[in-house]
């Protein structure tokens, strides 16, 4: 009998490994979940979300382009947070978050779209005129939400934390969720992971609609830009629907 427990717990002890390396796609949104995410960029934003899901228990791998500059990020923050580079991060989060200069994000479609499709991804990633070029004219003229999904085909995309300051993100844990933060998605499960996401930086998520619908309006100098409770946040999106 005792054998048969011994078996049962290290049994248990082997399903719970499993369940952390390879989640299913239902056990990542139930509330409480602990994730294991990975961040492609960790500048100002990848840096201060993704320090903020280390805080909430998340385990989260940071990449970038500079590998040392991770490893001292994560022996920083500590917990459960570690370095990698994109492709690991990309093979080791169940969640990824995509925060990166929207020019490479094509470069990150080539390079890493074997792991990218069907993971939840949240895309911060603003298409900047001044710093991404030609590209980001017509990633606005179509939308950042339809053109990030084009650039990461077959990830479940849902953008968030668009436009708000990432200073500001590092302290949202302090205001808890008395701010609105818009988010658009197509996929019900990957919305209902990042908005518990969203909730674990200190955000109250407000889904405002489809990357289809709304994706073009989660950028900065939309009138969805800036902070506002969610009542006014889901106000302003009526206006724009
Ligand atoms: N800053 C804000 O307040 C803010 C707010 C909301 C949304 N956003 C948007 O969110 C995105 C990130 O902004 P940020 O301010 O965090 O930018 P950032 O400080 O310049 O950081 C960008 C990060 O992306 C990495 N990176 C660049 N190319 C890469 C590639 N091919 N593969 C993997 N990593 C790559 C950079 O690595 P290296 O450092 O090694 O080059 C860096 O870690 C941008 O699209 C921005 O428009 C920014």
């Amino acid at each position: 009998m005792a054998s048969r427990r011994s078996f049962l717990q290290a049994a248990g002890a082997a399903a719970t490994v499993v369940l952390l390396g390879d989640l299913p796609s239902a056990a990542l949104a139930q509330p409480g979940a602990k994730l294991k995410i990975g961040t492609l960029g960790s500048g100002r934003v990848g840096s201060a979300i993704g320090g903020a899901w280390v805080k909430a228990g998340h385990e989260v791998m940071f990449s970038s382009l500079n590998l040392e500059a991770d490893k001292k990020l994560a022996a920083s923050l500590g917990g459960g947070a570690r370095a990698g580079t994109p492709r690991e991060a990309a093979a080791f989060g169940s969640v990824l978050l995509v925060s990166v200069p929207y020019a490479a994000l094509p470069g990150l479609g080539r390079d890493l779209g074997d792991l990218l499709k069907g993971k939840i991804v949240i895309d911060t990633s603003n298409p900047i005129v001044a710093r991404d070029g030609d590209m980001a004219v017509a990633a606005r003229e179509k939308g950042a939400g339809i053109a990030s999904a084009e650039f990461l085909p077959g990830a479940r995309i849902v953008r968030a934390f668009n436009a708000i300051g990432a200073a500001r993100m590092a302290e949202a844990a302090a205001s808890a969720g008395r701010v609105g933060m818009p988010i658009a998605g197509d996929d019900p499960e990957a919305i209902k992971v990042a908005s518990g996401l969203v909730r674990d930086v200190g955000y109250e998520p407000v889904l405002v609609g489809t990357l289809a619908a709304m994706g073009k309006y989660l950028v900065p100098g939309t009138p969805l830009a800036g902070e506002r409770s969610p009542d006014e946040v889901r106000k302003v999106a009526a206006t724009l629907k």
